[in-house]
């Protein structure tokens, strides 16, 4: 017997709730099918909502084990590149959304959805990082692969004191840019200098969307978490070849522009989606995770641990806007 976060339907109510499951309540994960002792995960804001049953993130049958990150020991592998004892991680692939994900004392995935634990990171670190870290490095690879530069000039984070917000501060920082921190918690500020922002603005800049198609240009790159007006105001005010990188939509999903931006200052807007993004970029993007982040930025970023009955409540909290960082969730406790 194990314990599991179950998510159930109840008169269209969605409710979570810890159970005992056996192992064969598990459902098989395919041929290549690796089974897991979870050790952690780790609350992202698509958890939240998957918890509380908003968003319809959850695109799979009830009942079903939410959390779309996870880190474990392998116990059992059919997938050549994994045998018992390795660590892995498997997050995004529809984890937690789809096919049952990271809540869990044991798990079934698909190795192909997995990657083996770097060098230089503990499985506790890996979820400290989870899928808002991958989220950050993946869009900090993608500004570099647009021609970013730390000399080039200023780059601009929105949400930066949520998880994903606050690990793109502390990759720019490690890599010298100078990172700006765009945020609307004014508690926030003195752990967003310590992460390596140079710069505090307040969010509410960006919020009305911009004024004229094409405003002074104030970044050089920018790295987005809020979307809709915020993006669009984004968008109007960067530099000749600066990028966005744009993965979130924690302020709307509506975005009205202009093409100006795009045909007369060559901006680039790059989508980042971490959920498919392909295994060798992953493994790409963790090493560069592990070699960037220090014991410091994980004590700074890690907000709390939490067990699998504290979900439901740290969800809510994470869709209000009110967690700063990462919350890990120790499945073992
Ligand atoms: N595309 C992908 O692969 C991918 C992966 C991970 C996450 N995401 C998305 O990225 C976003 C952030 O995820 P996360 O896990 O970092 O969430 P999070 O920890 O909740 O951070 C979101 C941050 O955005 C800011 N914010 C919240 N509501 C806002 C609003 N109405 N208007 C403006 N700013 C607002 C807040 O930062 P401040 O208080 O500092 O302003 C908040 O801390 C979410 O939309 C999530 O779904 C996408």
């Amino acid at each position: 017997m194990f314990s599991a976060l179950v998510l159930d339907t109840d008169d269209g109510e969605v409710q979570a709730w810890v159970r005992s499951l056996e192992l064969h309540d598990l459902p098989d994960a395919g041929p290549e099918e690796v089974r897991l002792e979870v050790l952690y995960s780790s609350l992202n804001y698509k958890d939240g909502l998957a918890v509380t049953g908003r968003g319809q993130v959850i695109r799979g049958d009830y009942p079903i084990v939410p959390g779309i990150d996870l880190v474990g020991r392998v116990l059992e592998s059919r997938h050549d590149a994994f045998e018992a004892g390795d660590l892995a991680i498997g997050t995004g692939w529809q984890l937690g959304e789809v096919v049952w994900g990271g809540y869990t004392q044991r798990a079934k995935v698909d190795g192909n959805k997995l990657v083996p634990l770097p060098d230089g990171l503990s499985p506790e670190q890996s979820m400290v990082v989870g899928t808002a870290g991958l989220t950050a490095m993946l869009s900090v690879l993608a500004l570099e692969e647009h021609g970013g530069e730390p000399d080039a000039g200023d780059v601009v984070v929105t949400g930066a004191s949520g998880g994903a917000g606050s690990i793109a501060v502390a990759l720019l920082g490690a890599l010298g840019y100078s990172a700006v921190a765009s945020t609307g918690s004014e508690g926030a500020h003195t752990y967003l200098r310590a992460l390596g922002a140079e710069r505090i603005v307040d969010r509410e800049r960006f919020e009305d969307g911009p004024a004229r198609p094409m405003e002074s240009g104030a970044w050089a790159g920018a790295i987005d978490a809020v979307g809709g007006d915020t993006l669009a105001t984004l968008i109007s005010q960067m530099q000749r070849h600066g990028s966005v990188a744009a993965f979130g939509n924690a302020g709307g999903h509506d975005l009205h522009t202009s093409v100006l931006p795009f045909i007369l200052r060559g901006v680039n807007l790059l989508g980042i989606d971490s959920n498919t993004c392909p295994n060798d970029r992953r493994r790409r993007a963790w090493m560069r995770l592990a070699d960037l982040l220090t014991e410091s930025h994980y004590d700074r970023i890690r907000a709390r641990t939490i067990t699998l009955g504290d979900v439901p409540a740290a969800g809510r909290e994470i869709v209000n806007g009110q967690v700063q960082g990462r919350i890990l969730v120790d499945v073992q406790r």
